[in-house]
C-alpha cells in the first residue's frame, strides 16, 4: 500500500489524474481525469451498476441544478453547512473542527468567532439574477431521486420494496478541500435509495451494510485495510437515525482510516418533506393498503475515494529478477487495460503484421494497448505500473508455432498460448 504523495504522484505521471485548471495555477478541490483514470473510474462506475441493477432497482439521472425549492425541503439550506473560522491577521479561512488549538495554523496569529458556512453552491437559472431564479448545484445525488420518487411510482408501479439508484456529480463547496480526491468540491457520487417498509428497515440496513462491504472484498481491497464504523448519534446526518461508515485506510487521520461509503437509515424523513400533501394509503400509492411511508436505506459512495482506495490498494512495490518495480494490483475488471500487445522487434515486418493481427483481434472483446518502443522488459515495466494484467509477445516462435507468450502482471510468470485460444483464455480469466 502507497502513502498520499506515491499516488498523486503516479496518477499525475502516468496520465490518471491532472489537477484541475492546471496551465492555469489550478483550482483547489478539482481535479481532471486523464485517460487511464477516465477508464480506471469507468470501470468502477460498471462495477457498482453491475452490483445494483436487480429487477426492482430503478436507475435513474437526476438533473444537477435544481430549484432552490428542493433545498428548502431536504433541509440542505438549514442544515448543509460548516463551522468556519477566520484569522484576523492572514485572513484564512478554515474548518472550525479541523484544527488544534486557537490560533491560525499558517500564521499563528488571532481567529475570529466560528460562523456556520453553507456548502452549497449557489448560481441563477435564467438572465435574471434575483431571488426567484436562484438555484443550487446538488451537493449530494440523493435529493433527484427523492423528488423523482412519485414519478418512478406512477409509470413503474414497482411494489415495496424497491430502489432507484443513480451516479453522477455532486458539489460541495468544501472550506479546505484536501488530501487529493479524498475531499474535492466537485466529485461524483453512486447512490442507491432503497425504499421499504418501516418494519423491515433494520433488516435491509443490515443486508445493504453486508452487500456493500463484500463489493469492495471482491474487486480486491484486502480486508485489513477496510472496516465499519457505526456512527453515534451526535455524528450522524440531520435526516439520520443510523448511520455505518465503511472506512478505508487512506493514511491521512490519526489512526490513518477515514470515511469511503457511508450507510444511512434515512427514515420517511425525505419523502415527507417533498410530499407534504400526499396520501400514503390506498391507490395513491403502490398496491400497499396499509398507509406507511416508506423508509429510506441509503449506501452512498463517492466515485473518487472509492478511485483512490483502489489505486492505494493496489501499489505495490517488489523485485523482479533482480531489478525493483512499481506494480499496480489492480482486480483485472478494474484495470484501464486488459492486455498490452508487443511485436518482440520493431523492424521485422512479419512480426509486426502478425502482432498488429492480434492486437486487431483482441482490442474487439478487450482494452487493449500497443507497445513497441523500448526492450520487452521496459514494456513490462510500464504496463505494471498501470495495472495490466497480462502482456502478450508476439516473437519468432509465433511465425513457426502460431503461439504467442501471454505474461501475468502479478507472478511475472510467463506461458506459450495458441493465437487462436488467446480470446477465450482471456475472457475466462475476467469471467
Ligand atoms: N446522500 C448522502 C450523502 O451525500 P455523505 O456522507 O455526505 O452522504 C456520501 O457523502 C459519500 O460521498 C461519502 O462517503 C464520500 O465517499 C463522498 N464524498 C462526500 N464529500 C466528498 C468530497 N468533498 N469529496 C469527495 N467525496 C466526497
Amino acid at each position: 500500500m502507497a502513502n498520499l504523495e506515491t499516488i498523486v504522484s503516479l496518477a499525475k505521471r502516468r496520465g490518471f489524474v491532472f489537477p484541475g485548471s492546471d496551465v492555469y495555477g489550478g483550482l483547489a478541490g478539482t481535479w481532471d481525469y486523464g485517460p487511464l483514470g477516465t477508464l480506471l473510474k469507468e470501470n468502477i462506475k460498471k462495477e457498482w451498476w453491475a452490483s445494483m441493477l436487480e429487477p426492482h432497482i430503478y436507475p435513474l439521472d437526476s438533473a444537477i441544478i435544481s430549484t432552490k425549492k428542493v433545498w428548502e425541503a431536504s433541509g440542505h439550506l438549514e442544515h448543509f453547512s460548516d463551522p468556519l473560522v477566520e484569522c484576523k491577521k492572514c485572513k484564512k479561512r478554515f474548518r472550525a473542527d479541523h484544527i488544534d488549538g486557537d490560533n491560525c495554523p499558517e500564521c499563528k496569529g488571532e481567529l475570529g468567532k466560528a460562523r456556520e458556512f453553507n456548502m452549497m453552491f449557489k448560481t441563477h437559472a435564467g438572465a435574471v439574477e434575483d431571488e426567484s431564479a436562484e438555484a443550487y448545484l446538488r451537493p449530494e445525488t440523493a435529493q433527484g431521486i427523492f423528488i423523482n420518487f412519485k414519478n418512478v411510482v406512477d409509470a413503474f408501479h414497482p411494489k415495496m420494496p424497491f430502489g432507484i439508484a443513480q451516479i453522477g456529480k455532486a458539489f460541495r463547496n468544501e472550506i479546505t478541500p484536501r488530501n487529493f480526491l479524498f475531499r474535492a468540491r466537485e466529485f461524483e457520487q453512486m447512490e442507491l435509495e432503497y425504499f421499504c417498509d418501516p418494519k423491515n428497515a433494520d433488516q435491509y440496513f443490515s443486508d445493504i451494510r453486508e452487500m456493500r462491504m463484500k463489493w469492495f472484498l471482491k474487486l480486491g481491497i484486502k480486508e485489513k485495510n477496510i472496516k465499519f464504523y457505526d456512527n453515534t448519534e451526535d455524528e450522524r446526518s440531520h435526516y439520520s437515525v443510523a448511520t455505518t461508515d465503511i472506512l478505508y485506510n487512506y493514511g491521512i487521520s490519526d489512526d490513518g482510516f477515514e470515511e469511503l461509503e457511508g450507510i444511512a437509515n434515512r427514515t420517511d424523513y425525505d419523502l415527507k418533506n417533498h410530499f407534504p400533501g400526499h396520501n400514503w394509503t390506498g391507490e395513491d400509492f403502490l398496491e400497499d393498503k396499509d398507509g406507511f411511508v416508506p423508509y429510506i436505506i441509503e449506501p452512498s459512495l463517492g466515485v473518487d475515494r472509492a478511485f483512490l482506495a483502489f489505486m492505494m490498494d493496489a501499489y505495490d512495490e517488489d523485485e523482479i529478477g533482480g531489478e525493483r518495480r512499481v506494480v499496480l494490483r489492480l482486480h483485472p475488471k478494474l484495470a484501464p487495460f486488459k492486455v498490452a500487445v508487443f511485436p518482440l522487434v520493431k523492424n521485422k515486418e512479419e512480426i509486426v503484421g502478425k502482432a498488429k493481427e492480434v492486437f486487431d483481434d483482441l482490442r474487439k472483446k478487450f482494452m487493449c494497448r500497443w507497445d513497441d518502443s523500448g526492450n520487452v522488459g521496459k514494456r513490462y515495466r510500464r504496463q505494471d505500473e498501470i495495472g495490466t494484467p497480462w502482456c502478450v509477445t508476439i516473437d519468432y516462435e509465433t511465425l513457426e508455432e502460431g503461439t504467442v507468450t501471454v505474461r501475468d502482471r502479478d507472478t511475472a510468470k510467463q506461458e506459450r498460448i495458441k493465437t487462436e485460444d488467446l480470446n477465450s483464455y482471456f475472457q475466462e480469466k475476467l469471467s
